[in-house]
């Protein structure tokens, strides 16, 4: 092709490339979820148990199990918190439950955060860890820790660092998915009490 015809017909794209980027304002809202989001939740967590090692469940979450799940944590007093769009669909969530059901760990708790698929990436898994973390010193918890999978979830992991959690562990192969070995980065982090 002649340089004259390439560039005849690549004149759109030459255009294309002088346009300002496409801006869409990504909009959200951080508040504690209800009962009525545990569908639009278990859709969100079901598309990682099926595609991703992000979480070591294999079989989808029925709508039972995280009404109870939710039940026991927001009897608890520990935050569920939800991101919403202005037009009121689910975007992600986040929760806090206790780490082990024993006593005296009692000040301590797991976090869990997972955003649909179209909105990672966006910035919303910064501002929604705060708020968790935020609620989560006003429940008086002291202590947070993070399972987090030790491949396919860098995010995660680059994530929690920004936020101060500290690595304290690494177990390897104690998962099996999708016919491979996984293993677990663990991380924690002290909370300031609120004033
Ligand atoms: C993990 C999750 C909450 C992060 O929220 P997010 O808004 O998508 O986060 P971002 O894309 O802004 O990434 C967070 C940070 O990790 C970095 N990051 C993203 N992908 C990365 C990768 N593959 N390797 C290393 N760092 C990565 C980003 O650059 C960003 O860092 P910065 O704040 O310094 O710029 C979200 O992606 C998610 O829900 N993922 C699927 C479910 C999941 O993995 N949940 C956690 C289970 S433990």
């Amino acid at each position: 092709m002649l340089e004259e015809e390439y560039q005849a017909t690549h004149r759109p794209v030459e255009a294309e490339r002088n346009l300002p980027p496409l801006t869409v304002p990504f909009e959200y809202l951080i508040r504690d979820a209800t009962a009525a989001d545990l569908p639009y939740v278990r859709e969100i967590y079901n598309h990682y148990v099926m595609n991703s090692t992000v979480t070591f469940d294999e079989k989808a979450m029925s709508l039972t199990e995280l009404r109870r799940k939710f039940a026991h944590i927001t009897k608890l007093g520990m935050p569920f918190l939800v991101a919403e769009s202005p037009s009121g669909q689910l975007l992600g969530y986040a929760y806090v439950s206790p780490w082990r059901e024993k006593a005296a760990y009692r000040y301590t708790v797991e976090d869990s955060i997972y955003l649909g698929p179209a909105s990672t990436g966006k910035g919303l898994g910064r501002p929604l860890l705060q708020a968790l973390l935020d609620a989560s010193a006003a429940a008086g918890i002291k202590e947070v820790i993070s399972v987090i999978a030790d491949k396919g979830a860098d995010a995660s992991i680059h994530l929690h660092e920004t936020f101060g959690f500290k690595e304290i562990g690494h177990m390897g192969k104690v998962g099996f998915k999708f016919d491979r070995w996984l293993g677990t980065v663990l991380m924690q982090k002290s909370l300031k009490p609120k004033k």
